[in-house]
């Protein structure tokens, strides 16, 4: 089977690097990839969301399957297009992957169907937004309607910041198109947890848990980020509460849009917050594997990845099983000193071939390249996803941290504290 993926990331870097160890794939190509994907795959200049460049290369090169990374192509409708010419592909339908697209379609998916989420009301006119938000009190959430590259949300602690976000988005045009319109919403209190489902149309796999740490800084402080690190398994993911994330959540959502006539197939990713008394309600739906939450669960499964992704593809999930590692995986990110605000550029990063050498150390790039002297360059904000896999989570924390040491590259950073909820500290 000829295979390409979409992105290039540390997730995308995750995905190759299990793909190219299925016997099922005879090449494996990324688009556009990094230094490091280039090790596991033949990387191609084609950006993630140049939909017609990748349609045209799949084709020339009779691609037999794809798997898509990251949001926007899906959004765009690449596996439409894909479909269209006869191409099989991993990820959901333009169509259903409005439910990452838009989250006033995700709200009201929800409120249709009983699938518990925060109280919301989507505006276009600012003055009508603010009377909402003054309605639910601070502090309240304020979240551009469309995708905004992981800015659109703002947990407002006060009604001014409130104000401000309405303003931004509705008056200020912040986001474009995308905050034309805006969801208020209702704060969940509560732990937060990423759980990733396999859905065929109809039936619905569950993965393993994941947690990721979204804050910049030790201690969950500082500003938001695409997520600094992640670990698998989150205890509090119980299997009752799987179950119940299964019955009340997953299930409901994936019947809604089949019968919408938008039937889900891909990676659905349920960004949940567990509240105080253990029920769990949807925060944000994701159309795709989480980053760096793919990370640590490609490190801990057994079985092949390819044939869960095909299955999923063609609909063949309920003969599929997936069996998993008892072993626990984390996965720090190291980003580019200044991240997520500005950062320099084009930095070497020595190292990583001492650092990554236990066996059971993975260094996922995120954001790199190769410069003609064959060195490695930080290109983006997260840059490394260090993933280690050991009999406990405590063990796996003490590799991946043992292994980022070993790093010669000063202008890079990490979260030092990644796994502290599930570790007690
Ligand atoms: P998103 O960009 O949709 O991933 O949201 C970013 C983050 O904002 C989420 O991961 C949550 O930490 C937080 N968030 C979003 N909505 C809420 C909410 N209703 N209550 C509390 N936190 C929220
Ligand atoms: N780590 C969270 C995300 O991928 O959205």
């Amino acid at each position: 089977m000829k295979v390409l993926v979409v992105g290039g990331g540390g997730r995308e870097h995750a995905l190759c690097w299990a793909i190219a160890a299925s016997p099922l794939c005879e090449a494996l190509y990324c688009a556009p990839g990094n230094a490091g994907i280039a090790k596991e795959a033949t990387c191609v200049p084609i950006p993630a969301e140049d939909v017609e460049g990748l349609l045209a290369f799949a084709r020339a090169e009779a691609i037999d399957f794809v798997v898509v990374g990251p949001e926007a192509p899906l959004v765009a409708g690449l596996i439409d297009r894909l479909s269209d010419a006869g191409i099989k592909a991993f990820g959901p339908s333009a169509a259903a992957a409005e439910l990452e697209g838009s989250k006033g379609f995700m709200k009201d998916l929800c409120a249709a169907n009983g699938i518990p989420t925060a109280r919301y009301r989507r505006f276009t006119e600012p003055e009508a937004a603010k009377a909402f938000a003054r309605e639910l009190g601070a502090p309240v959430v304020v979240k551009a309607d469309g995708l905004a590259a992981g800015k659109g949300v703002t947990v407002c602690p006060d009604l001014e910041t409130a104000e401000g976000a309405i303003d931004e988005a509705l008056v200020g045009g912040r986001f474009g198109a995308a905050g034309a319109e805006v969801v208020v919403e209702d704060f969940l209190d509560g732990e937060e947890v990423s759980f990733f489902a396999l859905v065929d149309g109809t039936t619905a796999l569950p993965l393993a848990s994941a947690q990721d740490h979204k804050a910049a800084f030790d201690g969950d402080r500082g500003p938001n980020t695409g997520g600094m690190g992640a670990y698998s398994p989150a205890p509090i993911v119980t299997p009752e509460l799987e179950a119940r994330i299964m019955a009340e959540i997953v299930g409901p959502t994936a019947e809604a849009l089949q019968a919408m006539g938008r039937p889900y197939r891909g990676v659905l990713f349920a960004g949940l917050m567990i509240s105080p008394e253990g029920d769990p309600k949807v925060v944000e739906f994701n159309v795709r594997f989480g980053d760096p939450e793919c990370e640590v669960l490609v490190t801990r499964l057994m079985s092949d990845l390819l044939p869960a992704l095909v299955a999923t593809a063609e609909g063949q999930l309920s003969h599929l099983t997936l069996r998993w590692l008892d072993s626990a995986a984390i996965s720090v990110v190291v980003a580019t000193k200044g991240y997520p605000g500005a950062y320099e550029k084009d930095s070497v990063i020595r190292g990583l071939d001492t650092a990554g050498a236990d066996e059971n150390v993975e260094i996922f790039h995120a954001g790199t390249a190769s410069n003609e002297a064959g060195e490695t360059l930080a290109t983006g904000g997260r840059v490394l996803a260090v993933t280690a896999t050991a009999p406990s989570l405590a063990e796996a924390q003490t590799k991946a941290y043992t292994a980022i040491d070993l790093l010669d590259w000063p202008e890079g950073f990490c979260r030092r504290d990644i796994g502290w909820r599930a570790l007690g500290g």
